[in-house]
């Protein structure tokens, strides 16, 4: 028996020392006559083969996706650090910051209340589609911005509260879904910029709400349709949400690039002008809801307080009632009696 197995073993051991004096030989040939592994690259020696790898450099493959022949790519290293790094850093601060602002805001100045208190009368502001639109996108942003934040942060945040497997679960339905939202969100985009962009074109007196302190002031400075406030909402939005479209439509259907790097840098835009987006979005929902009294009635009901429309958007008010003639007495029929302005 002992016989047997020391037999098989001096068997196996002479079969490695061959195979490995085959492939030294190999080796040596290769490095003596400057082939290289494989003789593909038409490099002639092994330093300049690795070093050619090393840079990016790309071989044959035989499947249709080509850029499988790049075995490393260094851009992609970057591209990782900076969003693990400075992207998800700096992005994590200004959304705190952003939410710091907001909470020391409502501190230092409160709810901006109507002073006059309300008339009953309602100044039409919003019309049906101008609403539905607004309501649309705004419901696509927030789950669009929470998926890509759960994308961004989460790994740091909820896998090591929910564990590994059940992240994975988590951020694969959040891909899919924000995948699927995002052109979707393209085209309302789109819409409602249009839709919005009359009023918010800047106008002589925009700077001079600003000038008198705008939302820090304590009297109420005269404005159009919308301040200058909610003009730099809107472009931010213009500019910020077409920068996140053409980057999320490319790293949708990306096809429609020729090189990874240009992903990367389509990723890297996307969270970046997303985050901004998000963090300044903070700010308008604040002020849409608990920031600014009776504001919400607009974007609800399509009527506001005619108080309301004179101490904020004096100038407007003017107009709007002066060429519409349609002031809506008795507010309570037009409003559900619960929201309505108080006689
Ligand atoms: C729950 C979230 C939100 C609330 C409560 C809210 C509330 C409001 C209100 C009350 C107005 C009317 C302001 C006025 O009458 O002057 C308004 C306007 C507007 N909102 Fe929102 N909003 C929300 C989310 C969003 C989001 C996510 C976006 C963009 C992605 C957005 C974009 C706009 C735009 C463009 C206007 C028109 C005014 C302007 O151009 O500044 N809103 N919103």
């Amino acid at each position: 028996m002992k016989r047997i197995v020391f037999h098989r073993l001096f068997g196996v051991l002479c079969l490695t020392i061959m195979l490995g004096m085959g492939v030294m030989s190999g080796v040596a040939y290769a490095q003596q006559s400057g082939a290289v592994p494989g003789n593909t690259t038409g490099s002639v020696n092994d330093s300049e083969f690795w070093r050619s790898i090393r840079q990016g450099g790309q071989g044959l493959v035989s499947i249709p996706n080509k850029t499988a022949g790049i075995m490393i790519q260094s851009e992609g290293e970057e591209w990782r650090s900076l969003r693990n790094g400075p992207l998800s850093t700096y992005g994590g601060y200004l959304l705190a910051l952003s939410l710091g602002a907001i909470v020391v805001f409502f501190l230092v100045r409160g709810r901006i209340k109507i002073t006059g208190g309300r008339t009953g009368r309602a100044v039409p502001r919003f019309s049906q589609p101008e609403r539905w639109i607004h309501w649309f996108v705004a419901s696509l942003f927030i789950l669009l911005g929470l998926s890509g934040l759960l994308l961004m942060f989460g790994r740091y945040v909820i896998q090591p509260i929910i564990g590994k497997s059940a992240w994975s679960a988590v951020a694969s339905a959040s891909l899919q879904g924000h995948n699927l939202l995002g052109p979707m969100f393209v085209v309302a985009l789109l819409i409602m910029l249009g839709v919005y962009m009359k009023d918010n074109i800047w106008q002589k007196g925009d700077l001079t709400w600003a000038l008198k302190g705008g939302f820090l002031s304590k009297g109420h400075p005269p404005s159009w349709k919308y301040n200058l406030g909610e003009k730099s909402w809107y472009w931010l939005l213009f500019f910020a949400g077409l920068a996140i479209s053409t980057s999320g439509l490319l790293l949708d259907f990306p096809w429609l690039v020729e090189r990874v790097q240009q992903l990367q840098l389509a990723h890297l835009v996307h969270a970046g002008a997303a985050v901004v987006l998000i963090a300044a979005s903070l700010g308008h929902i604040y002020l849409g809801t608990i920031g600014v009294e009776g504001a919400l009635d607009g974007m609800t009901y399509g009527y506001v307080d005619e108080k309301w429309a004179e101490e904020h958007h004096g100038w407007w008010a003017e107009e709007a009632m002066k060429t519409r003639g349609d002031v809506i007495e008795g507010a309570g029929e037009t409003m559900p009696p619960e929201k309505a302005p108080a006689e």
